[in-house]
């Protein structure tokens, strides 16, 4: 498909995100400063049923990512032949929604005559850190990414666009599912990482003896599904109904304390294997919903401190689901020459290390 008319990612760049509960558009300029944004959650919307309905998600993506597209347009100042290009999550996520997003900016990549790019979702987490002005200093490839999300969790060594090492990953539940499983125990709202870590405030993370799943272990892998067993095992030992709330408050801040003595070793563990990647940089990243927790972020911190390594965690709301690091990632790969032809199928599963030759090179100019 040649029919592009704008020099490489020279120009601004639209990007849709679509792979779960939220749905998020922005518009980068090719420089990558964020021209509008705009995120909304479909919390009210699976709240109820207590976590992601796939098919109430892949409506509400219909339903608002049109007058969201239209909103950043209008508030970039731009009209879509403005664009260098369209970026939009193609995968890892729910497939309906991923049809959703990957087909509205494929249509207005075809209307426009202007590259698509199929974004892979836990490469925009990836690159993110690398958005321009975020650090006082860019973030150089080679780095260690820590992806924490509700979705994922996983030690990544990031060497470039396309170039991804899994260093270790989880052996069942993702970190923030195992926040928002144990904060349904606790009775708290869903998503439950943020209340649960609110509700760890006020207790002692030393009540209870939870197990560390896989801590000092060697690799960089993960497990939470005990631990969160653990959890249940001590609720269901109360009578049914409400748990006290100095109860509750205790087995938050142990269950908070466990999962962020395991991250802190899992890391220790990760920048240990990421050295053979690269001897002489240090740099670790800390992304994903779970990245905003302030005592995990502190722990990881240090221990990154200990090990020679800078830490760099992006602002949460970079962190959670959003559009602009979906726009950074289409600016990246567009930088490269790389995007996709309108025949690309979004791709439930679309694991890191299987990007390295996606993507085709834009045409000769
Ligand atoms: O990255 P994200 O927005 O979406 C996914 O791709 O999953 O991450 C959402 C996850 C949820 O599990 C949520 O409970 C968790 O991140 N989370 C937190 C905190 N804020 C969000 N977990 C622990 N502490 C927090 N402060
Ligand atoms: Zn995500």
């Amino acid at each position: 498909m040649h029919f592009y008319d704008l020099p490489r990612a020279e120009g601004p760049v639209l990007g849709i995100e679509t792979s779960c509960d939220e749905t998020a558009a922005a518009v980068l300029d090719g420089a990558g400063k964020v021209l509008a944004e705009v995120v909304l959650s479909q919390l009210a919307e699976h709240a109820p049923h207590g976590g992601v309905v796939p098919e109430i998600a892949a409506r509400a993506h219909l339903h608002h990512l049109p007058e969201l597209v239209k909103r950043v347009m209008g508030e970039a100042g731009l009209r879509y032949g403005d664009l260098a290009g369209v970026a939009a999550t193609s995968g890892p996520g729910l497939i309906g929604g991923l049809i959703v997003g990957s087909s509205f900016a494929k249509g207005i990549a075809l209307a426009q005559k202007k590259p698509f790019v199929a974004v892979n979702h836990l490469e925009a987490h990836a690159l993110s850190p690398r958005l321009p002005g975020l650090f006082p200093e860019d973030v150089p490839f080679p780095y260690l990414l820590m992806l924490l999300s509700g979705g994922h969790c996983q030690c990544v060594a990031v060497l470039g666009v396309g170039n991804y090492r899994r260093l270790g990953s989880t052996l069942d539940d993702a970190v923030g599912e195992a926040f928002d499983k144990v904060a349904k125990l606790l009775g708290l709202p869903w998503p439950g990482g943020p209340y649960l870590e609110r509700l760890a405030a006020l207790g002692d993370p030393s009540a209870f003896p939870l197990p560390r799943p896989l801590l000092g272990r060697p690799g960089c892998d993960f497990s939470f599904s005990g631990l969160k067993t653990a959890v249940a095992q001590l609720v269901a030992s109360k009578p049914p109904g409400p748990l006290a709330q100095s109860f509750a408050a205790d087995l938050a801040a142990s269950f908070q304390q466990a999962v962020t003595e395991v991250l802190a070793d899992r890391a220790a563990h990760a920048m240990e294997a990421f050295r053979a990647y690269s001897p002489d940089t240090s740099h670790l990243v800390m992304a994903g919903g779970v990245a905003a927790n302030q005592t995990i972020r502190a722990a990881v911190a240090e221990q990154a401190k200990a090990q020679g390594f800078e830490f760099f965690a992006p602002p949460s709301s970079l962190c959670t689901d959003n559009a602009v690091m979906v726009a950074w990632a289409g600016i990246e790969r567009l930088r490269l020459g790389l995007c996709d032809g309108l025949d690309f199928s979004p791709r439930p599963r679309w694991p890191l290390e299987t990007l390295s030759h996606s993507g085709k090179s834009l045409p000769a100019r």
